[in-house]
């Protein structure tokens, strides 16, 4: 089968963080999402079912302190896609892996594991990380040019998966007779997504990703990234697509979505969660531009800084729309229960999508 990825879909949409507590959000609100096992194969199926192309989950290994923890409690993403692939037809798996946290040669067998096991649905979302709290974690030092290393590490995985046996030796990896069989269904690999926003992680996506996964401001702003992008890849010669990220209150007016909004990103916020992941990231990575932190705390509490999509399912369908015309290949799509707020989002927003011609 193809890799939905791969599928005729102008603007394709993915579900992001349903593998872990709170979803993107840091809000006390008590419908938030509890991440629960058996809810989250209800949500995987009803995105499956409604052509959703990906679902996509976060990797986290501790959560956000406060009252509510956020992210704490999350699911690992290797076992997450093949554990979905059994109770799942058509959507794209991904597994969200940090690079210093997981080797190489064990990711190159688990993705194709999943790979096997879902009949080509598999994808790799590349991530550098950022969290020193969760590199002290796994007992290592957050590193200055975490690039470097993801090069490597992506070479030895696409390499492993053309099912060649090779010696390798670079600065971070000492290999003997490498090799990992079965290989993928997918050829040559499964589909790769790079998480990031600096110039590094964009040289990084552009050489050796098919996607790059990074937020935006403004809509505006996001076409410059897809400019720049593009101008990166060409001068390797490769074709390198944009996917953002998003998350939605979607209400049959406009004052309902705006005051559930309020409600939970204001009004019932995680103050204490939000002050530590805002410092927290303020401090170690550059994943946002300073506009963003400065002028969208309340962006951090809806969804982790992602874009938000507050409104009628008209005014969500036309800010996709926008995207699209931006030039993204799509966005992700996250809600404060995701088992509670899809129907409405599925069953009244992808039919203007299909109006539109962005989707069939
Ligand atoms: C859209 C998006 C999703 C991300 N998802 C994760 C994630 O799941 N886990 C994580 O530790 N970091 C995540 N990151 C952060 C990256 O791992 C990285 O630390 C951050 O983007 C800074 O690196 P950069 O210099 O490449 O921008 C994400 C970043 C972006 C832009």
């Amino acid at each position: 089968m193809t890799n939905p990825m791969h599928g005729p879909n102008r603007f394709k949409l993915g579900i992001f963080s349903a593998n872990a507590d709170g979803g993107l959000t840091l809000t006390k609100v008590p419908e938030r999402w509890p991440a629960k096992w058996g809810e989250i194969v209800e949500v995987a199926q009803m995105a499956d079912r409604a052509g959703i192309e990906f679902f996509l989950p976060i990797a986290r290994w501790k959560g956000y302190r406060g009252e509510t923890n956020s992210r704490q409690h999350s699911y690992e993403t290797f076992t997450f896609a093949a554990a979905l692939a059994g109770v799942t037809k058509n959507i794209a798996l991904f597994s969200t892996v940090h690079v210093p946290m997981v080797h190489p040669v064990f990711a190159a067998k688990a993705l194709a594991t999943v790979d096997q096991a879902s009949n080509g649905r598999a994808g790799l979302n590349v991530v550098a990380g950022w969290n020193p709290e969760e590199f002290a974690l796994f007992g290592l030092d957050k590193v200055d040019s975490p690039y470097d290393q993801a090069a490597e590490w992506i070479d030895i995985i696409t390499r492993l998966h053309t099912g060649e046996s090779f010696d390798f030796k670079g600065k971070y990896y000492d290999l003997k007779g490498a090799v990992s069989q079965p290989g993928p269904v997918q050829d040559p690999r499964p589909v790769v997504l790079n998480a990031a926003f600096s110039p590094p992680g964009r040289n990084f996506a552009a050489n050796h990703a098919d996607f790059l996964f990074t937020t935006f401001s403004s809509i505006e702003a996001g076409a410059d990234t897809i400019t720049d992008i593009r101008a990166r890849a060409a001068t390797t010669g490769r074709d390198v697509g944009v996917y953002t990220t998003t998350h939605v209150v979607c209400r049959p007016t406009r004052a309902e979505a705006e005051a559930y909004y309020e409600r939970y990103t204001v009004t019932e916020v995680d103050a204490e969660a939000l002050d530590h992941l805002a410092t927290a990231r303020e401090k170690h990575t550059q994943s946002h531009d300073e506009a963003t932190y400065r002028l969208y705390r309340q962006r951090f509490a809806g969804g982790a800084g992602t874009y938000p999509l507050v409104g009628t399912p008209n005014e969500i369908a036309d800010q996709m729309i926008r995207m699209a015309e931006a030039g993204f290949a799509g966005t992700t799509v996250s809600f404060v229960n995701f088992k509670d707020d899809m129907p409405f989002f599925l069953g009244k927003v992808l039919p203007l999508l299909k109006e539109a011609g962005l989707r069939e």
